[in-house]
């Protein structure tokens, strides 16, 4: 097995002003830290330009050189009327081969649901893009709820929990598919 640390691109989906997707993606920044990762490519699609005719542009290039040279991705997104942000739809049809064999996982927020009905659909985008989604489940359910003032979680022990689960998935499935890339090229 190739020891190199994996690459980790971690995806901010929502591009709202005054959005929590920044508060929900420092928190699981800081669990990637501990479980290891230290080099983690931090995507948040508010500061990029990728036009929704995929036609190329604006940051399609770099979108899709940042996503190509990581070994593992996690979404952060919310839900919004139980699906995901627009903005992220253009962001994975901006990029196409480069999510073939990558190991994706999903950390999600919202209301009653935590998020877990945009993820639902996500599961069955990246199903298309031949790319394996991780079985963990990391959802913030009420997420105005869940950060304190300095924007720490109030309860955090089952939220790290499950984000020490998905990273360990994303860990054991990161490494055994870059290795796999490496011996042969994937062409399903
Ligand atoms: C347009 C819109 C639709 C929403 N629909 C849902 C929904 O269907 N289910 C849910 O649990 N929360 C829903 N919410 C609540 C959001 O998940 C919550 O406000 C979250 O903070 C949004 O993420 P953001 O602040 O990073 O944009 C919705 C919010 C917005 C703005």
């Amino acid at each position: 097995m190739n020891p190199e640390p994996l690459r980790l691109a971690v995806v901010i989906a929502s591009v709202r002003k005054d959005r929590v997707g920044p508060s929900v993606g420092r928190w699981f920044l800081g669990r990637a830290d501990a479980a290891g990762f230290r080099d983690v490519d931090i995507i948040d699609l508010a500061g990029l330009n990728l036009p929704d005719d995929l036609a190329g542009g604006g940051d399609s290039e770099l979108f899709t050189k940042r996503i190509d040279s990581a070994d593992a991705v996690v979404l952060v997104t919310p839900e919004y009327n139980r699906g995901y942000p627009g903005a992220l739809k253009t962001a994975i049809d901006t990029a196409l081969p480069e999510w073939r064999a990558m190991p994706i996982g999903f950390v999600s927020y919202g209301g009653v649901s935590g998020g877990l009905r945009a993820v639902e659909q996500l599961r069955s985008v990246f199903a298309e893009l031949h790319t394996v989604t991780m079985q963990a489940t990391v959802g913030l359910p009420y997420v105005w709820d869940q950060f304190d003032d300095t924007g720490d979680l109030r309860e955090p022990s089952r939220a790290n929990s499950a984000a020490t689960t998905l990273l360990r998935q994303l860990t054991w499935w990161g490494h055994i598919l870059r290795d796999a890339r490496t011996a042969a090229p994937y062409n399903g």
